[in-house]
């Protein structure tokens, strides 16, 4: 971890935070996979999860899993076209 804190002051690119990126779009497919239903929160009250999950450290993001009510229809997904999103460099 003080690696990482070290790499991300040095140049200046917070990498913590794109491991957490990554992790959650693999918790998220993976739920997806399984049936289960995911939300990603990141504006909720840190002690209050801290206190509830037994926590001592500041707690980043929280993905909550479930399963959807019966017939509770999933909204149409507004995506970004992949090339706004990427830059293939050939
Ligand atoms: C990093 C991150 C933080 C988020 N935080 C919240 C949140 O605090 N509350 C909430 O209702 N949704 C939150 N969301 C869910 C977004 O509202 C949701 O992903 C966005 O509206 C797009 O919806 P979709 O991914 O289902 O298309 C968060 C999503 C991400 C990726």
């Amino acid at each position: 971890m003080a690696s990482a804190a070290l790499g991300a002051k040095v140049k200046n690119n917070d990498y913590r935070s794109i491991d957490i990126g990554i992790l959650s779009a693999y918790i998220t497919a993976e739920a997806t996979a399984q049936g289960l239903s995911t939300c990603i929160l990141g504006w909720f009250d840190d002690k209050k999860i801290r206190d509830i999950c037994s926590l001592d450290s500041t707690v980043r993001l929280v993905i909550t899993l479930g399963y959807a009510a019966e017939g509770d229809k999933l909204r149409a997904k507004k995506r970004k076209e992949l090339d706004e999103l990427i830059n293939t460099v050939e």
